[in-house]
């Protein structure tokens, strides 16, 4: 049961999802793993939705990542196809319920098509304000790594930087998510346990949620539970509890 009073205190401001299962919910049904995907982009939707309800002010997915480049062409073909149709007809979705798109990953590496669609979407709703919507295209946490070690190392070449100087703020001023708050809440769905190199420097403290459901069967009451779970849990961040109270 949705407890509204429940839901209107302690929500995590950054939600982060690793929608993982489509493949298997296709072969449970004996259908074709492009199925799954398309019911993957359904149950997109109904998370984007009741995130933006519930009042989670960043939620950021992992559609893409730079491992998956190594499926069937087939398989790519068909997420990037799905990726294209859902930015042309969800930006309406977005626009209704005040969301800004944002994108995060090697962008250049997608097709011109998906990215010049997803360049109109992230510029027609950059006004938006209620909830920020990242999509992870073509993302690994080790390569947006790498890129940012490479950027801040010229830098200092260059003199604009000096060694001393580097924290954490640099470094989260150079990374893909230099707009985002540290992730709060990091769900994986489809009863896979690992991080699966999304985020890695940004859910330092998140707290992790697994769940069994299979990513196209995820629904609100799967995304309430998740932030009922993590509502019990104490955020010490290397704090003993009596310092907390
Ligand atoms: C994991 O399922 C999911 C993906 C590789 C991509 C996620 C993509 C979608 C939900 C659809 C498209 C997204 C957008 C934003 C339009 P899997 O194929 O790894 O499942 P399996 O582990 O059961 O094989």
């Amino acid at each position: 049961m949705v407890d509204k009073k429940q839901l209107s205190t302690n929500i995590p401001k950054h939600v982060a999802i690793i929608m993982d299962g489509n493949g298997r919910w296709a072969k449970k049904k004996g259908l074709f793993r492009a199925i799954g995907h398309e019911n993957g982009t359904k149950a997109v939707r109904e998370a984007v939705e009741s995130s933006a309800e519930i009042g989670i002010k960043h939620l950021t997915l992992y559609a893409f990542s730079t491992e998956n480049w190594n499926r069937p062409k087939l398989e790519v073909d068909t997420l990037m196809k799905l990726l294209v149709n859902s930015l042309k007809k969800e930006i309406k979705t977005l626009q209704k319920n005040n969301i800004r798109l944002n994108a995060i990953g090697n962008l250049n590496s997608l097709p011109k098509k998906a990215r010049e669609e997803l360049l109109e979407v992230i510029e027609k709703t950059k006004a938006n304000d209620h909830m920020t919507l990242t999509l992870a295209l073509s993302y690994g946490s080790r390569e947006e790594l790498i890129k940012t070690i490479e950027e801040i190392s010229i830098k200092v070449k260059n003199g604009v930087i000096s060694p001393h100087l580097i924290n954490e703020t640099v470094i989260n001023e150079h990374l893909y998510t230099k707009n985002l708050p540290d992730v709060d809440l990091l769900i994986r769905t489809s009863g896979e346990q690992r991080v699966s190199n999304f985020l890695l420097w940004q859910i330092a403290y998140a707290e992790l949620y697994f769940t069994e459901v299979l990513w196209p069967d995820f629904k609100k009451s799967d995304l309430i539970e998740a932030i009922y779970n993590y509502q019990k849990r104490e955020r010490r961040f290397g704090k003993t509890s009596e310092q907390l109270s």
